[in-house]
């Protein structure tokens, strides 16, 4: 069964666009499992960026049906705005996109309980785009599916009902809901736009596994922001590892062929939360620049820091890895040295394995690397890398014990060391 994931190894942004991108030339579809527009993957073709929310990032090939999995939480009115975007560009024309009706709604209410708790003492640093609220309503029973966008009468019951819900809550929290004709009218237009993709999007993925197809499954965010397996409770509130593919999309583990994993070569994070080998000096600031840390969907600068290999060792564990896609290597060039955490000296000693739940009482053990200055970007195959570089890389797949499958030497699609499809 030709099924492969892709997710982050990290705390997101490891570079799941551009990877994604190339790996969609060799995918006849691709799903997105989890989150919402909370993320934003950054599409660079030639002169052109686009960032998309919602939408797989394998919309830039025009030959792969796109899906968005029940395991999501979708924004009506954010992907309406970026359909209309992707129409603008040509980039819908003739092709295959649906929507999962049992994918949850993020509806306006839930945007004003995500910013009005991100102003009070238990703000970790949110997208405050309603992500947490609606996996809390879906939790609790009381979501409404994307399907409801078809039959208007059924979303203004649900949306009474979960109005009256969270309305003592936001008055604690001294806020105002909006009311629920209000609410409605906001989505009416891209109800209208929507309500035509909605399929059952687990059926349409299955028969394409059937089918022989190629199917990717798009994580979002990272394994480190996983509500089960990230640095709870800074968070976000869905299954960004390898197996929320199976349950964000509908399909059986035993439809998975393979794991890709996506790191940078250091670390970065958006929002609150422990980050052991976070630098706060100049050589942090640069790789900021360097890397345009920036958050896609915020514009928040992110915190960045040295590659952490106890916690990619964790992500290869709980996801199963079978290959990496390293990306963002050339951002370290130029640095006097680079280095990496290979260990943490914990109260209860030094340890090879990521201390997630003692994060705060442990201090990252460092290897240091020699630096390169030759530019990268050209390189097409590990032994078109500079010497020191080629260290680094072959020391990460080394310690994780997985081979690489992507090396990313630049900005542009071109700019990529591809060594394996994960579709073997
Ligand atoms: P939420 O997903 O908006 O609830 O945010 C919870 C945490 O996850 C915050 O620390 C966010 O900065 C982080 N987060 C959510 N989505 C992304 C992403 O796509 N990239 C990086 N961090 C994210």
């Amino acid at each position: 069964m030709p099924g492969v994931v892709i997710v982050g190894a990290q705390w997101g942004d490891e570079g799941k666009g551009k990877v994604v991108d190339i790996y969609t030339e060799h995918a006849d579809m691709v799903v997105r499992f989890a989150g919402g527009p909370n993320a934003g993957h950054t599409l660079v073709v030639g002169a052109d960026k686009l960032v998309v929310r919602l939408v797989p990032s394998g919309i830039l090939r025009p030959r792969s049906t796109c899906v968005l999995g029940q395991g999501m939480v979708v924004d009506p009115t954010t992907l309406a705005a970026e359909l209309a975007e992707l129409d603008r560009r040509g980039l819908l024309a003739g092709r295959d996109l649906w929507l999962s009706d049992r994918a949850h709604l993020i509806l306006p209410y839930h945007v004003v309980v995500d910013t009005l708790r991100e102003k009070g003492a238990g703000a970790i640093g949110t997208t405050k785009r309603g992500v947490g609220p609606a996996y809390e309503d879906k939790a609790a029973r009381v979501g409404i599916h994307a399907g409801a966008l078809a039959d208007p009468a059924r979303l203004r019951a649900a949306v009474e009902v979960a109005l009256a819900r969270w309305a003592p809550v936001v008055q604690v929290l001294g806020g105002e809901l909006p009311s629920a004709d209000r609410v409605l009218a906001d989505v009416e237009p891209a109800r209208a736009r929507l309500a035509p993709l909605l399929r059952d999007a687990s059926a349409i993925v299955d028969d394409a596994l059937k089918a022989g197809k190629r199917v990717l499954f798009e994580g979002a965010q990272g394994t480190l922001l996983d509500v089960d397996h990230g640095t709870y409770p800074f968070v976000t509130s869905s299954s960004a590892v390898a197996g929320g593919a199976c349950t964000g999309a509908g399909v059986g583990p035993t439809r998975i062929q393979s794991v890709v994993g996506l790191t940078k070569a250091y670390t970065t994070r958006v929002g609150g939360g422990p980050f052991p080998t976070e630098l706060h000096d100049e050589v942090g600031e640069r790789i900021r620049k360097a890397g345009s840390e920036f958050g896609s969907v915020t514009g928040r600068p992110r915190r960045t820091g040295w590659l952490d290999v106890p916690a990619l060792r964790y992500a290869a564990r709980v996801n199963g890895f079978d290959g990496l896609a390293l990306t963002k290597l050339d951002v370290l060039t130029g640095l006097p040295e680079v280095k990496a955490c290979v260990a943490y000296r914990t109260p209860r000693g030094e340890t090879k394995e990521f201390p997630i739940d003692a994060l705060d009482s442990a201090e990252p053990v460092y290897r240091t690397f020699p630096g390169w200055t030759e530019d990268l970007s050209k390189a097409r195959a590990l032994d078109d890398l500079p010497r020191a570089a080629r260290a680094f890389v072959d020391f990460v797949s080394h310690e994780i014990g997985c081979p690489h499958f992507v090396v990313s030497v630049g900005y542009e699609r071109d700019d990529t060391i591809l060594l394996r499809s994960p579709f073997g």
